[in-house]
């Protein structure tokens, strides 16, 4: 996968693509990643990317110009290898007014070969922007950043360890937290005590199918304490459905 970022802060970024499990998807060449400043793209002088709100109000709107330029080279490169491909590739604008990010946003994206993400900044960005070059616009969350940065460093981390061969372990993808539509299982490791606080007995037996059933009625639990919204969608088999129903009876007494 290719992913072109678009910002007035690259030094931003750098940490991310650095550490851990994103490094060796990069050296492995799983995933490319790269950095534009659209602030390159103005014709003036003083390199302006944003000017004041026609109407009036506090805040400055960031430019269509050096946005719908940085866009546009981008295809212009891309567009002599892949000419067919350059229209279908979504560029996404990462703003509190998109369409709040998950993790089957994650998945739909992580089968895409190319994305562009554009961080706005300040006050927002000009409304022609949105109209006529974004193809989606997502936010990871109701809350306000001071730009799209940390916003497309989440979507950047959620969508690449969903690349096929990203994380070592193709199964440990399975049971994360809302891959299943439930919250993750409590997790142990050694020692089995640890200040008097015991590891439950049944993660020691190696009965797997026990060990399972347990993970799986815990994460039914855990749900229902946490995010008991998450069950109204979750794929449950009849007696995990049954147990909701004795535990929430348990838990209205
Ligand atoms: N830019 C500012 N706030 C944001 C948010 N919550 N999500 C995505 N981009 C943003």
């Amino acid at each position: 996968m290719r992913i072109d970022v678009l910002t007035l802060f690259p030094q931003m970024f750098p940490g991310l693509f650095s550490t851990g499990i994103f490094q060796r998807a990069v050296e492995q060449k799983l995933v490319e990643v790269n950095l534009y400043n659209f602030r390159d793209c103005t014709p003036d002088k003083h390199h302006t990317v944003d000017d004041y709100a026609y109407g009036g109000g506090a805040g400055m709107v960031l430019k269509p110009e050096p946005i719908f330029a940085a866009v546009e080279s981008i295809k212009v490169k891309e567009g002599k290898e892949d000419k067919e491909g350059i229209d279908r590739i979504p560029i996404i604008l990462l703003t509190p007014q998109g369409r709040l990010f998950s993790q089957p946003i994650a998945q739909e994206l992580s089968r895409e070969k190319r994305l562009i993400l554009i961080c706005g900044r300040y006050e927002g960005v000009d409304e022609r922007v949105r109209e006529h070059l974004v193809t989606d616009e997502i936010s990871i969350g109701d809350y306000v950043l001071s730009g799209g940065e940390l916003a497309a460093m989440v979507v950047i981390e959620a969508v690449v360890r969903l690349i096929p061969g990203v994380l070592g372990s193709e199964a440990s993808l399975l049971d994360d937290s809302h891959v299943t539509g439930l919250l993750e299982y409590p997790q142990y490791t050694r020692p089995p005590e640890f200040r008097g606080w015991s590891v439950p007995e049944v993660l020691l037996s190696g009965n797997h199918a026990q060990i399972a059933g347990w993970r799986r009625e815990q994460a039914v639990q855990r749900t229902l304490q946490r995010r008991p919204e998450l069950l109204d969608k979750a794929d449950l088999a009849v007696a995990e459905r049954r147990l909701v129903d004795r535990l929430k009876a348990g838990l209205d007494k």
